[in-house]
């Protein structure tokens, strides 16, 4: 463009009236820049912090579920007593093959090397990870305390996640605690209420021919493994039912918490 056309076109700019039209359109582009900018730059360095208080949330949940979290302790050095291992889902065995401290659980779900497509999803889930971080609390003698698994799956409106907690021969029920979900506050977030959570202490999964009775029902079922619906909840009732019954199943932990029932599974590290 000539510089004369240019200077030309400037000087008329200039000339506007203050609340003119192109120069409010000017002001509202420029302002939306700068905020964009502030906004992104907040998101870049608010990324770890935010990774961070997910990850003292998860352990802060794994604590909770073990029965070991109280108001102001210090989450990092109370879960440093913990023990994270990967369990290969298909043999029902520990693997060495990834760092429990560093694997990804749900990256892992995601891609296709790592992970199956499920024919059956109970758990509308889609994909299960071959790979799972567990968590285990041993006594001082090197026993297990307590064995936390991860579970996750769909309940009316979104993926719950969240952990069980397996005690004695890894059949018995010590807590289940959901650390995130976005079910409606009052209905189906009420899996978040301890009344309801603290019927699952004690609950058993499977009676002595290994059937799966363990059960979320609206109608009543043998108390030693039932658990009531959420009243104005069944559909996410039935989605933590679904979920729970298939981490413990047969496309879930069965096999490892067989393997772990007869003493196959090296607990030392
Ligand atoms: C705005 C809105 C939000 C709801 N959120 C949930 C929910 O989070 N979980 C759920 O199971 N049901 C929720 N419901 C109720 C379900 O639509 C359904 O009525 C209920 O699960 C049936 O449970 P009931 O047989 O115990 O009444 C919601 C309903 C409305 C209108």
């Amino acid at each position: 463009m000539p510089s004369e056309k240019k200077d030309n076109i400037f000087s008329k700019f200039k000339k506007l009236p203050i609340d003119s039209i192109p120069k409010t359109i000017l002001v509202a582009i420029t302002l939306c820049l700068f905020c964009s900018m502030i906004v992104s730059l907040a998101a870049v360095k608010l990324k770890s912090i935010q990774q961070e208080n997910q990850i003292r949330d998860k352990q802060k949940n794994v604590l909770q579920v073990a029965g070991l979290y109280s108001e102001g302790i210090n989450i990092e050095e109370t879960f440093a007593s913990f023990e994270p291992r990967i369990v290969d889902i298909e043999s029902g065995l520990f693997t060495d093959k990834f760092n429990p401290r560093t694997f990804n659980d749900r990256k892992a779900a995601s891609d296709p090397l790592l992970s199956i497509a499920l024919k059956d999803d109970p758990a509308s889930i889609g994909r299960r990870s071959n790979y799972v971080t567990v968590y285990l609390l041993k006594n001082n003698d090197g026993t297990i305390d307590k064995l936390i698994l991860p579970i996750h799956g769909y309940g009316l409106w979104s993926t719950l996640y969240g952990f069980v907690a397996l005690e004695e021969d890894t059949n018995k029920i010590f807590g289940l605690q959901f650390y995130q979900h976005a079910e409606t506050p009052g209905l189906g977030a009420e899996v978040d209420n301890p009344k309801w959570k603290a019927q699952w202490k004690g609950k058993k999964l499977r009676n002595k021919d290994g059937d799966l009775l363990i059960q979320v029902a609206k109608t009543p079922g043998p108390s030693e493994y039932h658990i009531d619906a959420i009243a104005g909840a069944t559909l996410t009732s039935n989605g933590v039912n679904n979920l729970v019954r298939f981490w413990v199943g047969e496309a879930g932990f069965k096999k490892f918490l067989t393997n772990f029932k007869d003493g196959k599974i090296n607990v030392s590290n």
